[in-house]
Formats: C-alpha cells, structure tokens, sequence
C-alpha cells in the first residue's frame, strides 16, 4: 500500500478529503504521518484526532533546516510526499531524493497567479482583479521553482461577477478536495506516467 506524508501549514481541509477518502474507502493508501512546519494549526490537531503520527518543526526554529529534518523523517518511511498548504520552501536535496514524489496542490490554474509569495486568499485576490472568467486549482509534481514542476491535474470553476476573494476562494477548495485525493489514488495505482512535463494518466 502507498505510504505518504501529508505536509500542512494551515486549517488542513485539504488533508481532511485525504483521511476522508481514505475511510470511505475510495482511497487506498496509508497515512504515514503529518508534518507541519507551525506550532499550534488545526490540521495537526485532525491529524492527531485520527491517531496519526504528527511532528512539528517550527519555521522559526529550523528555517533553511526544515527540508533536511523532512528528509530524515520521510526517508525510507513513505512513497510519496503531499504538501497540502505546506508555505515551506523545499530544498533540492530533499527534492533529489523525492523526484516525482513530492506533489503540491495550488489554488489557480497554473501557470496563473502562482510563483513565490502567491498564497492563500492572495491568489483568489489576483484572479479577481485580473477579470479571469475561470480559476480552479491544480495538483502538480514539486521541483526546484516555485509551482513549476509538471501538472497532474487542473479542476476548473466559473468566476461569477458578483464573487468576492473569499467566495472564490471556497469554490476552488470545494474542487481541491476532489483533485487531491484523485491524484494520490492515480499514483497508488501505478497510473501516472512522467515523460518530462507531459504527464499521462494510462
Ligand atoms: C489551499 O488552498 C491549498 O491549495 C493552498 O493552501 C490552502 C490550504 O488549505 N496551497 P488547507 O490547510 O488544506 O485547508
């Protein structure tokens, strides 16, 4: 069975469609642990909740060290790394040792609105401002950039006149914890096949 970390930041909805796919049975891999690189956010509290092994390694303590402490624990334990709202930047020895099994999940279509500093409701922000008709989110491999590395999977949602920042914000999550749970179960079932950029579901 594919082994996984989860990464979180945050509030770790994104990580809940994990778990809850997991215990519907749609899913079929196993959470290995939880890793967030803040002391005190929700999502290592779900974790937790679910007896999940969860570890904190404070930004402010580690910093730069973050990625190597992410190594060490991840090593040999898991298949695949998820950052699910993790705002840590990885370094490519971590990256190196992960290749193509690290995925992120970004809230726009990629390759808009992304790149460093282009989180949370700042992203919703731009797209609003930009006068996009359509955002969503997309699920890619990590490499060395920022929101570069190739595209898995994009789920695309309307951009209404009226909507605001945050109503965009909860429609693109609603289609986040589909595409997050559908890529994980892709790659445990051996579907994703990499050729450079170009990704292939077979
Ligand atoms: C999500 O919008 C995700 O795409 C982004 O950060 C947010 C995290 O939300 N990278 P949550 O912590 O999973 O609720």
């Amino acid at each position: 069975m594919l082994k996984i970390a989860v990464l979180v930041s945050g509030s770790g909805s994104n990580l809940q469609s994990i778990i809850d796919s997991i215990e519907a049975q749609e899913l079929k891999c196993s959470i290995e642990m939880v890793i967030s690189d803040k002391e005190g956010v929700f999502g290592i509290e779900r974790a937790k909740q679910k007896g999940i092994k969860t570890y904190v390694l404070d930004k402010k303590i580690y910093g730069k060290e973050i990625s190597k402490e992410v190594l060490r624990l991840t090593e040999n334990k898991v298949d695949l790394i998820v950052l699910a709202g993790f705002l840590s930047i990885l370094d490519s020895e971590l990256i190196t040792s992960f290749k193509n099994k690290i995925i992120n999940i970004h809230p726009s279509l990629i390759p808009s609105f992304c790149g460093p500093s282009m989180y949370g409701i700042k992203v919703h922000e731009k797209a609003i401002d930009y006068g996009v008709k359509f955002s969503g989110c997309t699920v890619h491999f990590v490499d060395e950039g920022t929101d570069t590395g190739a595209i898995i999977c994009q789920k695309v949602v309307p951009v209404h006149p009226e909507d605001t920042a945050e109503s965009l914000q909860k429609r693109v999550l609603v289609e986040e914890h589909k595409a997050l749970p559908e890529v994980i179960k892709l790659i445990s079932e051996g579907r994703v096949k990499v050729d450079g950029r170009k990704i292939t579901i077979i």
